[in-house]
């Protein structure tokens, strides 16, 4: 039995992500999970809100909220719909948890004992008005270069110039527009990452099985000048983690907070920890402490293509600075983006299915099937209704759900609701058993490989092989010449359901699960030898045919849809 670790980017508290970010990080980490706990290896999956940050603190105060009482009203939001997509997260727990506070200042202290931080003096933007000091990009005022009189405080948007916030003419906030701003002196921790160039550039050369996408981002940044300069990790806000040394605090960082940046991959570790501190488990350490057994387990991140570096370069600082025996990730999958219908997912105009409204118009095993089966992993894919409809109607409704209703009912009108007798197999159900067997292995290699469109398609050509069968065997007609001939057929169909179930059921767990609850067969096992697994249902065994598995999306509803979810504000 292997012990796989697996942790899911952190969605940002603000807002409630869409169809494009869950493919491209949670989703597919749940599909590992569930497959690796179906092959009955040990599994920790660990999720997150990433709850810091100016963003964070902006949205609590449009919704007119106390920041801890929004990121708190937030996270259970997120839960229930990563509940509702069947997201089977042993923990999902939030970045500004104690256990996270208290993580994070251990490593900072840790970093700063190793002499890896360093203190930098440097003014920035002070707004009396907010009572703070304001990121560049909240602070707007006409370019100097072209007159434009919104030009944001790093970069013109009519011109193009790079900009520092002093350069604007006549200054404001963006967030009270006051244009009572000052320069003044603050101090900020610096993180020095690029002591450390060699040391990455070694451990990433040495991960010649990671996809190309992880491994070329990772490379792009070490080598590019620019990529791993040191970096500020201490930001003048309120909301975040307090800026200390360990236990003690730290002269000078007084009111400062850490960068969310810094603290949110802290997180998958303060994850375990809240795992225990909730009664689930009893000891974090043999998942992360490879002095106290996690030496053997495997860590595997999933993430979007924009937190590659993040987690190969900034993280991986963090955790060898330490100097402690951290567990290091072995094995990075990273996605490309999902466009919708022609354009970008946009969450300010509104434009995309965004999770809630997906669980409002269908089940999740319909978008869990698309989606995982069109994942962008070798170049960004695109969502549409077309497409969407298509998928759903043809591979689920068609291939899949009038397999099982086919067979069902057959069985009921022409035997009874339950496995007949009679018959032994020829050489049809032979080749069929040999075919599946094949496949079967394959796709255990796909999941295994986290190749996650090919396997959608193995396991497709699984539910398409079953069909074809029946279609060329054509039970209904061998009835009337030779019932004992069709009763072997029936039954040889009979039992790829629960296999289909077993197989599927990473990707579509609820139906899966009521697949093999009709069929009565919840304790099948994944069928390591598939001649056995389809004979699984002994004659005699009863069932009872199922309720439509799949439905069909309509051409009504698919235009409706598209209407509905083409983005009206701006
Ligand atoms: N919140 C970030 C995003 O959505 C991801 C953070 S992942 C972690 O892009 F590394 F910080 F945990
Ligand atoms: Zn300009």
């Amino acid at each position: 039995m292997a012990r796989h670790l697996i942790t899911s980017a952190i969605p940002y508290i603000n807002g409630i992500k869409h169809l494009g970010n869950l493919v491209g990080s949670q989703l597919p980490a749940d599909l590992f999970a569930r497959y690796q706990r179906a092959r009955g290896h040990e599994v920790m999956f660990l999720c997150a809100t990433d709850e810091h940050g100016t963003p964070a603190e902006l949205a609590a105060a449009k919704a007119g909220k106390p920041v801890a009482e929004y990121c708190a009203e937030m996270h259970e939001v997120q839960a229930k719909i990563a509940e509702g997509f069947r997201l089977s997260f042993d923990h999902f727990g939030r970045s500004s948890s104690a256990q996270n506070h208290k993580l994070t200042q251990h490593f900072a202290g840790r970093l700063a004992d190793a002499g890896l931080i360093r203190e930098v003096s440097e003014t920035q933007m002070y707004s009396h008005a907010d009572g703070r000091f304001l990121p560049d990009r909240y602070i707007e005022g006409t370019c100097p270069n072209c007159g434009f009189e919104s030009a944001r405080g790093d970069q013109c948007d009519n011109c193009t110039k790079q900009l520092d916030p002093t350069d604007l003419i006549n200054p404001y906030s963006t967030i009270s527009g006051s244009t009572e701003l000052e320069e003044r002196e603050t101090k900020h921790l610096y993180l020095r990452q690029s002591e450390m160039r060699e040391k990455l550039a070694e451990w990433i050369d040495g991960k010649t099985d990671w996809p190309i996408l992880t491994t070329s981002i990772a490379k792009k940044w070490l080598n590019d000048g620019d990529g791993l300069q040191d970096r500020g990790i201490t930001r003048d806000l309120d909301w975040g983690v307090p800026v200390m040394k360990g236990d003690e605090p730290w002269p000078g960082m007084e009111g400062k907070v850490f960068y969310v940046w810094f603290d949110a991959p802290i997180e998958y570790i303060a994850a375990s920890q809240e795992w225990v501190d909730a009664g689930k488990g009893t000891d974090w350490e043999r998942w992360w402490r490879t002095d106290k057994g996690a030496d053997d387990v495997t860590y595997t991140q999933f993430m979007g293509k924009d937190n590659v570096p993040f987690h190969t370069l900034s993280f991986p600082v963090t955790i060898f600075g330490s100097g402690e025996p951290w567990k290091l990730v072995d094995y990075i999958k990273s996605f490309n983006y999902l466009n919708y219908d022609g354009g970008q997912f946009s969450t300010s105009r509104g434009r995309g299915v965004f999770m809630d409204q997906a669980l409002e118009i269908l089940p999740a095993d319909y978008w869990r099937w698309w989606l995982l089966s069109h994942a962008p992993e070798s170049s960004d894919a695109e969502f549409t209704w077309e497409n969407f409809q298509g998928s759903v109607n043809k591979d689920l409704a068609d291939v899949l759900g009038n397999f099982v209703s086919r067979v069902t009912k057959f069985c009921r009108s022409k035997f009874s609701e339950a496995v007949p007798e009679g018959g032994a197999y020829g050489p049809e159900e032979l080749a069929l058993i040999e075919d599946i067997t094949k496949r079967v292995r394959a796709y255990e290699k796909h999941m295994a490989d986290m190749e996650v469109r090919k396997s959608a398609q193995e396991l497709r050509a699984i539910w398409v092989a079953g069909n074809e069968y029946l279609q060329t065997v054509a039970p209904w007609s061998t009835f009337k010449e030779d019932p004992a001939k069709a009763a072997v057929q029936i039954r040889l169909a009979l039992n790829l359901i629960p296999l289909y179930a077993v197989l599927s059921a990473p990707f579509i767990p609820d139906a899966s699960a009521s697949l093999l609850a009709s069929m009565n067969a919840e304790d099948t096992a994944w069928p390591d030898d598939v001649t056995a697994a389809l004979s699984q249902l002994p004659v005699g065994h009863a069932f009872t045919v199922p309720e439509v598995t799949f439905r069909k999306i309509t051409d009504d509803e698919r235009e409706e849809w598209q209407e509905r979810f083409a983005g009206t504000r701006d």
